[in-house]
């Protein structure tokens, strides 16, 4: 059967370069299908212990059932002020409620950009130690850095060196 990648960037704008990226990278692997998800169809209350009390909206389960989906995920965050975004993080903490293995020990490709020359290194750092508790198998991980000067809508990576750094790690990974 024809492997299956779930793809989404960490972000609920409209135009993410994390969610065109994430989309770019997972088309980068041949003989699959992607399915892009969007955190917008994600959208809950703001987690709190006292909504928590009235159950779970049910958006928090549909997410885990589209991870339960995926042979590989390839998520790229967006960095807000060092950290994920509010949008990101929000689903994290409800999911987390229902079942604290999020990532139901899925492969997963974590990587992140952002238009500065730090690439996300910030929020894909705090990922790379939490993720794996959350049961995310990281089988690689890539932070891309100076989006709007090294991605192209049409040609996608223009540099070639950073190019050829995510097609070793596309290549390395067997699911
Ligand atoms: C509230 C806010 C905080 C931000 N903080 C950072 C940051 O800490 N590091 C960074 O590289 N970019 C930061 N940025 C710029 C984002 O990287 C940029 O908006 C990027 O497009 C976000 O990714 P997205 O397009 O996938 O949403 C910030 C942007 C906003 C709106």
């Amino acid at each position: 059967m024809t492997k299956k990648i779930i793809a989404f960037g960490g972000s609920s704008s409209k135009n993410s370069i994390n969610k065109k990226f994430a989309t770019y990278t997972a088309n980068l692997f041949q003989n699959t299908t992607a399915e892009i998800i969007d955190l917008n169809d994600f959208e809950m209350p703001l987690y709190s212990v006292d909504i928590e009390e009235n159950g779970f909206p049910e958006e928090a389960q549909n997410f885990l059932d589209k991870i339960n989906e995926a042979d590989l995920l390839v998520v790229s965050l967006a960095e807000h002020n060092g950290a994920y975004t509010v949008a990101f993080k929000n689903i994290l903490d409800w999911c987390s409620r229902i079942d604290g293995k999020v990532f139901q020990n899925k492969k997963m490709l974590l990587m992140a950009t952002s238009p500065g020359a730090r690439g996300g290194g910030f929020v894909l750092d705090m990922a790379k130690t939490r993720f794996p508790i959350h049961k995310a198998d990281l089988v690689g991980t890539f932070s891309f850095p100076s989006f709007y000067d090294n991605f192209d809508d049409k040609k996608g990576i223009t540099d070639e060196t950073l190019k050829n750094d995510l097609l070793k790690i596309v290549k390395s990974i067997n699911f």
